[in-house]
């Protein structure tokens, strides 16, 4: 039997059900402008320009009949040779979100890769390192880059150290060990069902603290891959990381000055 090509079995789930209250637009982030279009148009742009799936399932929040019309809008510029556009209706939490989103997945899809809306510069070759680690045999794969900041634990001070300081440390992580995770995460398709309907019944899947998918397929005991991410496929999240994200599409150099 041969093996199916990538494209033809893979399917991007894009989770934009994010209210974006931390960006502060008074907006569904999604819908935010960035080069004078909107976060999901060029994150879609960016799924599609990849050209590693047959399907693009987009999770937008429910009611929201803008950002619906955007994702049709994507798909009339991609014609009928482009990626086969699902919308669903997010959830209140991005797990939540990622569930909906995969219960549109086409019967026969082999892998999917899910990607945050807010990543919306991830360049191609993030996708394809990610597609390619799925093709050579992992059930698993995600981008990150190394940590540049000492990252330390903490709890709340009590008593007498809580009239000094808020927070007390409790140790310091070993820097060459960590890594900051980006999307898109790349899985088997039946290893992340299974690791969502497992978190769901053990009533951890609507849990806040599930801030990757990833981390449900940890716990699975199944190993996770890592590829190297990219500086430009920063979460946008807070109005600094907007005014990254315009420098980097206007900026004199615009896109080119970032490696890696
Ligand atoms: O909130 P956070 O920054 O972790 O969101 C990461 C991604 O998950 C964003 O693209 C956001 O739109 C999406 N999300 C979602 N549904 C939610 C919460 C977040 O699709 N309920």
């Amino acid at each position: 039997m041969s093996t199916p090509s990538p494209a033809g079995a893979t399917a991007v789930v894009v989770v934009a059900a994010g209210s974006g209250q931390r960006l502060g637009y008074g907006m569904p982030k999604a819908r935010v402008p960035l080069g004078g279009e909107t976060i999901l148009t060029h994150a879609l742009r960016g799924v599609a320009a990849a050209g590693i799936a047959r399907q693009v399932c987009v999770a937008v929040p429910e009611g929201d009949s803008e950002l619906r019309a955007l994702c049709e809008e994507f798909a009339a510029e991609n014609g009928p040779d482009g990626p086969l556009l699902s919308v669903v209706d997010g959830g209140a939490t991005r797990s939540e979100s990622v569930r909906a989103a995969l219960e549109a997945v086409l019967e026969g899809t082999r892998w999917v890769l899910v990607h945050d809306a807010a990543r919306a510069l991830t360049p191609d070759r993030v996708f394809h390192r990610v597609a390619d680690a799925l093709a050579a045999g992992a059930k698993a794969v995600i981008p990150a880059m190394p940590v540049v900041d000492t990252v330390k634990t903490v709890v709340a001070s009590e008593g007498g150290d809580a009239e000094i300081a808020p927070e007390l440390v409790t140790g310091t992580a070993p820097r060459e060990e960590l890594r900051a995770v980006q999307t898109p995460q790349g899985f088997d398709l039946e290893t992340l069902l299974q690791a969502h309907d497992s978190a769901a019944s053990s009533g951890d899947g609507h849990a806040a603290a599930i801030t990757d998918d990833a981390m449900l397929v940890e716990l699975l005991g199944t190993p996770v891959h890592v590829v190297k991410g990219a500086s430009q496929s920063l979460k946008i999240t807070t109005p600094l990381d907007l005014i990254i994200a315009e420098g980097l599409l206007e900026g004199p150099l615009g896109m080119r000055w970032v490696e890696g």
